[in-house]
């Protein structure tokens, strides 16, 4: 087994064909920040250069597996004083050739949700929830959720949870067609790795090109990122979104 993570909050492991990005910023429910997409950006190229890694996990913790984008890193993009590099993590994940499986152990929200759209396989715990309260926070969908989410929920659950940012039970998402199987807490990760050692034991140049075959959309899907993205840089300087942000460090006080 080899780490090979630059960044604390982000572990990189390896395990014979099957590495493992786990985010781990456990005080901040694995909150994204800037070095983290940069790290898992990383950590997905890496993976694409790399012909002995066959399918790659993306996991979080027991206790939440992310719950999106760091908001203070969003009032630093606001005020114009953070280059985004989450962008470059969203092209990657578009692009990235290598099987994906989720191991989401507790809460989802924003692009902890919107990531799971772009995985081939998902293992959730009983008591994960999956929200993108985008609009709440004066925001849009990103991650090419609005056209991903529609087409795999339909557009009513779609919007239920894009826009009016209703949160989905485990059950509800694997309904929702979001979700594989639903496991304890405890057996998340494990389920994972078994599902992620069946995939990585198939021949590795077929289930690349089935893959491919199955996501034909690749093209329009990154396009959509690409628009998205405009809109999300004209939203966060947007004083709906500015106030939000400030409610949500406020809300303790
Ligand atoms: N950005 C920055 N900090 C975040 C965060 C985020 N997205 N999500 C959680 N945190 C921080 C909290 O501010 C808190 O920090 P503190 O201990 O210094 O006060 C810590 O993580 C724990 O969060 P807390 O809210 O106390 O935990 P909870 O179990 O009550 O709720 C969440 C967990 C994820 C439901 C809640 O924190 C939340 O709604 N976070 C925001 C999610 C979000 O809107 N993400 C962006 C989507 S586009």
């Amino acid at each position: 087994m080899t780490d090979s993570s630059l960044v604390r909050d982000i572990i990189v492991r390896d395990d014979g064909a099957v590495r493992t990005i786990r985010m781990n910023r456990p005080e901040k429910k694995n909150a994204l920040t800037q070095p983290m997409y940069a790290e898992m950006t990383r950590a997905l190229h890496e993976a694409a250069a790399n012909a002995a890694i066959r399918c790659i996990i993306l996991a979080g913790g027991q206790n939440a597996f992310c719950a999106g984008s760091d908001i203070g890193d969003f009032q630093k993009r606001a005020e114009g004083g953070l280059e985004p590099v989450t962008v470059d993590f969203l092209r990657a994940l578009v692009r990235n050739e290598k099987p994906l499986v989720a191991a989401v152990g507790g809460t989802a929200v924003g692009i902890g949700t919107t990531m799971l759209l772009h995985c081939d396989h998902v293992v959730a715990a009983a008591g994960a929830t999956f929200a993108t309260p985008f609009l709440k926070l004066g925001l849009i969908p990103e991650a090419a959720s609005s056209l991903l989410a529609p087409q795999r929920m339909g557009h009513a659950r779609a919007f239920s949870l894009l826009v009016m940012g209703r949160p989905l039970s485990a059950a509800d998402a694997r309904e929702a067609g979001i979700v594989n199987t639903v496991v304890d807490a405890a057996e998340v990760d494990e389920t994972a790795r078994k599902a992620a050692l069946e995939i990585a034991a198939l021949p590795p140049n077929a289930v690349i090109l089935a893959r491919r075959l199955m996501r034909s959309e690749t093209e329009s899907v990154a396009e959509r990122i690409e628009t998205e993205v405009e809109h999300f840089k004209e939203r966060l300087k947007s004083d709906e979104a500015r106030a939000a942000f400030a409610a949500f460090f406020a809300r303790k006080k």
